[in-house]
């Protein structure tokens, strides 16, 4: 089986490149390396072939697709909520015309993978009060992301529908887990939780830490791309969560135990275009016959394990 995963330096991208190529997969990534590492992907370099490019430039993309994969994961993106508020349309570019052009290709170029799976995100959802969000319930999406990840995920489905692509896209909720990059300020949250208790830094919360987020560790999201790929149903967006709603102030109390640490808090203005509340319904991923395995708390656990052997070593 080939396998495209664009994106796949990244944090989901390289955890799910590893898990294909322990499969087994003839595993191909394109990544910019804007946010991923090579060092990400070092447990399977001999495995897996790699190209630091830009999946905006077009004329690559095509040459790459013209290698006719089985799967393509199309998870490259700049996937900062707050970096697309700052820088609209570049991430516009990456985020949605990349995505198009590639749907596109696939339709001219009479190319057919097993599935085309779209990384969409729970950030369609805005803040309308309606909880847990249904795949079908009302989208709000409040900042430049959100709108692209929307619009991505639509042409993602209109080209299954339209065209007879077998293509799916998942609604992710909040991520977590090892090789997620710290080191920027719209890196995801749990991730500069663990650098400052690895460092003993002061975390700044932006907000009172009542806001809430449905947390899910990155070997469940990786066991369920790989699971709703394979499936026979196509033309279908997934929300993937766990259905659990935590304030961002437990879920960091939580972390605090399973490391044995204390984090220093300061407290900060909401950012501008925050989610208030998300919170999956799970029911459509379920009833495909998808069980997560790991969970919340044992996910922070393994998380904490995995960033004290690297800080080890
Ligand atoms: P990430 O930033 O670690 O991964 C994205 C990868 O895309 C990075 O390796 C980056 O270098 C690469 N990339 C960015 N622009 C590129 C370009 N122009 N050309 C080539 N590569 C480029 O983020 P992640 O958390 O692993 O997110 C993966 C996908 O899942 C993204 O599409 C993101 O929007 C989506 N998502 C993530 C979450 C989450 O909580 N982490 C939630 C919902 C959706
Ligand atoms: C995250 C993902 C986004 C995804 C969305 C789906 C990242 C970087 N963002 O967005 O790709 O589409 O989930 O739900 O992975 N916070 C702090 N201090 C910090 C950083 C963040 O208090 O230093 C707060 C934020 O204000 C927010 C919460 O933590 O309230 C989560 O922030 P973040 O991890 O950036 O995620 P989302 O914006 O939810």
């Amino acid at each position: 089986m080939k396998a495209l995963v664009t994106g796949g330096a990244g944090f989901i991208g390289s955890n799910l490149v590893i898990s294909l190529a322990n499969k087994g997969y003839d595993v191909t990534v394109v990544d910019d390396l804007s946010m991923g590492l090579t060092k990400n992907l070092e447990s399977v370099k001999d495995k897996v072939k790699f190209y630091k490019h830009d999946v905006c430039d077009h004329q690559f993309m095509h040459r790459v697709l013209d290698q006719d994969f089985d799967y393509i994961y199309y998870l490259a993106a700049v996937a900062s909520v707050a970096d697309s508020v700052e820088r609209p349309m570049e991430t516009h570019k990456v985020n949605h015309e990349s995505v198009v052009d590639t749907l596109e290709y696939l339709r001219i170029a009479n190319l057919h993978p097993k599935k085309f799976l779209f990384t969409s995100s729970a950030a369609v959802y805005g803040n309308y009060p309606e909880l847990p969000k249904k795949e079908d319930s009302r989208v709000q999406p409040l900042t430049p992301y959100a709108v692209d990840k929307y619009a991505s995920e639509r042409m993602t489905i209109d080209y299954g529908t339209l065209y007879g692509l077998n293509t799916v896209a998942v609604r992710f909720f909040n991520v977590f887990g090892p090789r997620q990059n710290p080191n920027s300020p719209y890196s995801g949250v749990l991730s500069i939780v663990t650098k400052c208790l690895v460092n003993d830094e002061e975390f700044t919360l932006f907000g009172d830490g009542k806001q809430t987020r449905d947390f899910i560790y990155v070997k469940d999201i990786v066991n369920a791309l790989i699971f709703i790929s394979e499936s026979e149903k196509s033309n279908e967006v997934y929300n993937v969560g766990y259905g659990q709603q935590n304030a961002l102030i437990d879920v960091i109390k939580m972390y605090e135990k399973a490391s044995g640490k204390r984090l220093k808090l300061n407290y900060a203005d909401a950012r501008q275009g925050d989610i208030a509340e998300s919170l999956a319904d799970v029911t459509r991923l379920t009833q495909l016959g998808f069980k997560p395995k790991w969970g919340l708390e044992k996910g922070l656990a393994e998380y904490w394990d995995y960033t004290m052997e690297e800080y080890n070593e």
